[in-house]
């Protein structure tokens, strides 16, 4: 009887818990309703190296100018659900009509922020509890798996700091979008974890293949021979600094020249920087880690510079590997990548690293420009060939994978972008594959 009695007050207790919940749940949909017509405020961030002039845009014949918001800045408004704004680069012209602006966005309650340029999310009321939760702090485990002890600090609020022991674990309470720098004893910045999204529970500290190389105790590594390069398209003697022969690894010093580095970066504002790597929840990481933009092969003007580019870099492949490369629409585009403080790239291999047979189409080199070298950390590191490039602006790197024998690498173009420290770094990077041409491009050939 007793058992009985405590089983139904249990289950009755979970049922009365549930339907505090829906009540509560309504409750919150009606003070939604009631908010409805309230003002609430509305943040506009200009993402882009211009300013942009942001308007409000009214029933009436003209949109109106609320300001102008210079590059990487914020504006706040005081808006309505469902009021609309468009935003368009600065003094084109006295007044403005909607077809001169650039976007438009309308306001919904739950925004809080637009990015230009960016898609903007659509919330409804349930949707919308859902991202305040995500909001909450939750208690994350931060454990260190190194053999050394770390400091592990919150990178806004750097008083919250604390020595990690090997094998030891700190419970730390912690929200979305927050950033916690792992430091060794002599101060260097080694690792940031980053709260990717609601509940991550797990940030682990660990030593890997790159750390060592990536800290800035460890200078750049020397060419193995220092090679003369006669650059026929341009008329200029260069250096090729061979750090490794196959796969082939070598740092270009002088490669991009004055002009060359500008050019590409108008073009990469002009379509717009996109957040370069996608999260669990991206919209809500506080700092962007890395924003790119793809530049296409020019049809319209074969002289441009990128098409230079890309001839020269696989003239160069094809000099030093005998590689059949040919430049052209049917290669991929480049892609311009511009990472901020904390910005990193994982290990990863652009190709096929596993020793496999060369497949027809696939990737078989990539040449990196690096456009604005970083002033601290950034380096790029290939933890298996244990090599260290440390970008200096207009140098590049050019690495190949597929091998003269037909097979692919096996895992000596593996490589990192550091995590970057200070500075800014912008790099363009060119994949170039055999066996492309106008019938089957690039494309054709993703697996
Ligand atoms: C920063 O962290 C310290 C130590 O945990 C804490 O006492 C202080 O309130 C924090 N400051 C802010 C602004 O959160
Ligand atoms: C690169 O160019 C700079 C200045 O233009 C020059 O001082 C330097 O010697 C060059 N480096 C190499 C390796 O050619
Ligand atoms: C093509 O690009 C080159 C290099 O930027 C430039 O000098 C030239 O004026 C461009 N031609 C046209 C038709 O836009």
């Amino acid at each position: 009887m007793m058992r009985c009695a405590l089983v139904i007050t249990a289950a009755a207790l979970a049922a009365s818990k549930e339907s505090d919940t829906d009540a509560a749940y309504k409750r919150s949909r009606l003070v939604y309703e009631a908010k409805k017509n309230e003002p609430f405020a509305l943040i506009f961030e200009n993402p882009y190296a211009e300013p942009r002039e942001l308007y409000w845009i009214g029933s009436g014949a003209e949109p109106s100018l609320m300001g102008t918001v210079e590059p990487g800045g914020e504006f706040n408004v005081n808006t309505y659900e469902g009021h609309a704004f468009g935003w368009r680069p600065p003094a084109q012209s006295e007044t403005c009509t909607t077809d001169e602006l650039e976007g438009t966005v309308h306001a919904a309650r739950g925004m809080e922020r637009h990015v230009f340029g960016e898609k903007p999310r659509v919330l409804d009321a349930h949707a919308r509890k859902r991202e305040q939760e995500r909001d909450d702090p939750f208690e994350a485990h931060f454990t260190n798996r190194a053999a050394y002890a770390m400091r592990l600090t919150d990178t806004k609020n750097a008083s919250r700091t604390v020595d990690v022991a090997p094998g030891a674990t700190r419970i730390w309470s912690v929200r979305r979008g927050e950033h916690y720098d792992w430091t060794s004893g002599d101060g260097e910045l080694l690792y940031r974890s980053v709260i990717e999204f609601y509940d991550q529970k797990k940030h682990d500290f660990k030593e890997e293949l790159h750390t060592a190389l990536c800290a800035e105790k460890t200078p750049p590594s020397e060419p193995v021979r220092v090679a003369e390069y006669r650059d026929e398209l341009d008329g200029r003697d260069l250096q090729v600094e061979i750090l490794r022969e196959e796969p082939l690894i070598a740092y270009l010093p002088n490669w991009t020249k004055p002009g060359d580095c500008a050019d590409m970066e108008g073009r990469a504002l002009r379509i717009g920087l996109a957040d370069a790597q996608v999260f669990g929840e991206r919209n809500v990481i506080a700092d962007r880690r890395a924003i790119s933009a793809n530049l296409e092969w020019s049809r319209s003007n074969e002289t441009s510079i990128t098409n230079h580019l890309i001839k020269r870099a696989f003239k160069l492949a094809e000099n030093l590997r005998s590689y059949d490369v040919t430049p052209g629409p049917f290669q991929e585009p480049l892609n311009f990548i511009q990472y901020a403080h904390g910005g990193e790239y994982r290990p990863h291999c652009d190709g096929v690293c596993h020793r496999t047979p060369y497949a027809r189409g696939g990737r078989v080199a990539t040449l990196i420009h690096y456009c604005r070298a970083p002033e601290v950390g950034g380096a790029t590191v290939f933890p298996k060939a244990r090599l260290k490039v440390q970008p200096q602006d207009d140098s590049a790197v050019l690495f190949t994978y597929k091998q003269s024998d037909g097979y692919m690498d096996d895992g000596n173009t593996l490589h990192t972008g550091c995590l970057l420290r200070e500075g800014v770094k912008q790099i363009v990077t060119m994949w170039m594959r055999e066996d492309v041409h106008d019938g089957e491009p690039w494309s054709d050939f993703l697996s």
